[in-house]
């Protein structure tokens, strides 16, 4: 059967650095799969990032901003420029969209492909398997602050974290939810549940600081137990952050879905990708669980100055952020199609850019997955 043909507009935004190298892989791949679930695509590039912020002094135009909202998904490199100060393009530019198109989680699989190396000993591939849901919306991201008598010496420096129960409880309910649709995939691959012995059947761990931040994460972990009565089936489980730094290393395997600060995830996602074999292999999703407005797809990794324009990014975290858009598109042959053909040039091995260990370049790996893709049947 034929099937219809759906449009839908892509808002492209490669960025500086190495963002341009690798989302060129990815809309190379994006091209090879978008029809496997009959979907048509617009694709609209921005020219957004640190280049155009020097040239003109623009960050993110009010008209641009109306633009990316009437995408149906962003795909973004990174942001990010030596040339420019801290927090210019990554305020203007990424926290702005997540912030103005209501992305309030941040989705971070931390998976181990076979065939790659952690650093971690005695630990592949069954033992690391685990989603960060990071808040994406309050916290010390809102910006919420500032000075008294700056730069001299009695200067005062306040930045307040914003949390809401509106804002965390959607975000645990989300991470409920994700716990309960890996449960049943486990289930369907015929893969045993968390905590079967217990009834469990998936696990939530909030990650929080709640020895300390007596009234922020006392907000959590009130709306954390609340949440958690509406999923008997899933455990409700909890680590201080500084704890879960630890446990990822010693037992990333005791983790199902982590949900998180906007902060906190920041951080340990970084650990996470380290524990899944680098920088070059972290893939996100920016969501808006309504679709109100767009949701926005990136690697973790930044704009890398110490390898741009070199040729030899990983593209890889990059096409897998392609996979989890096409997830949120819809187009799950098309994203699973991704996922399989990266496992396939991880598994064999012989692409791989430098952060891997490899001597191929960035071009050579995009074309590895895009030949492996021809034979992934889906
Ligand atoms: P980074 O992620 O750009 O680089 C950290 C390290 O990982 C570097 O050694 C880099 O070479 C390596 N790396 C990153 N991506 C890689 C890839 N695809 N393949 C192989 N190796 C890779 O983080 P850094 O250096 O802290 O920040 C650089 C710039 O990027 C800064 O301006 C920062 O603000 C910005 N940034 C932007 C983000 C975004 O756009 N979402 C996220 C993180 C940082
Ligand atoms: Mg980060």
């Amino acid at each position: 059967m034929e099937l219809e043909a759906e449009l839908a507009k892509i808002g492209v935004i490669a960025g500086d650095g190495v963002g341009p190298e690798v989302v060129r892989e990815g809309l190379a791949i994006l091209d090879d799969v978008s029809g496997r679930d009959g979907l048509r695509l617009e694709l609209i590039e921005f020219d957004l990032g640190g280049e155009r912020y020097l040239k003109s002094g623009e960050v993110l135009p009010e008209s641009v901003i109306e633009d990316l909202r009437r995408c149906d998904a962003i795909y973004l490199g990174a942001v990010g420029h030596p040339e420019v100060a801290p927090g210019v393009l990554e305020k203007g530019i990424l926290l702005r969209i997540r912030f103005d198109f209501r992305q309030y989680i941040n989705l971070r699989p931390v998976r181990l492909f076979p065939g790659v190396e952690t650093p971690i000993k005695g630990k592949g591939p069954d033992q690391i398997d685990l989603v960060v849901v990071r808040e994406n919306n309050e916290d010390l991201y809102v910006g919420a602050g500032g000075f008294t008598y700056k730069g001299t010496p009695d200067e005062v420096a306040i930045q307040t974290s914003i949390n809401t129960r509106a804002g965390v409880e959607r975000c645990l309910r989300y991470a409920f939810e994700l716990a309960r649709s890996r449960a049943k995939a486990r289930a369907f691959a015929g893969l045993s549940d968390v905590d079967r012995d217990k009834g469990y059947v998936g696990q939530v761990t909030m990650v929080a600081k709640t020895n300390v931040l007596t009234f922020a994460h006392d907000l959590w972990m009130r709306t954390f137990t609340a949440v958690s009565l509406e999923y008997p089936e899933i455990k409700a489980d909890y680590n201080h952050v500084d704890a879960c730094c630890m446990r990822l290393i010693i037992a990333p395997e005791r983790y199902d879905v982590i949900a998180t600060t906007n902060m906190f995830g920041d951080i340990i996602t970084d650990l996470g990708a380290v524990l899944q074999g680098g920088m070059g292999l972290a893939a996100s999703g920016n969501l808006n669980p309504e679709r109100t407005a767009p949701s926005m797809f990136e690697p973790v990794h930044g704009s890398a100055p110490d390898i741009a324009g070199q040729g030899v990014a990983n593209p890889i975290a990059a096409i897998l952020s392609l996979g989890m858009m096409l997830d949120h598109l819809d187009a799950p042959r098309g994203a699973e199609a991704v996922r399989s053909a990266v496992a396939r040039v991880l598994a064999a091995g012989t692409s791989r850019t430098p952060d891997l260990g490899g001597t191929s370049g960035t071009a050579e790996v995009g074309r590895a997955v895009r030949r492996a893709l021809e034979d992934v049947s889906t």
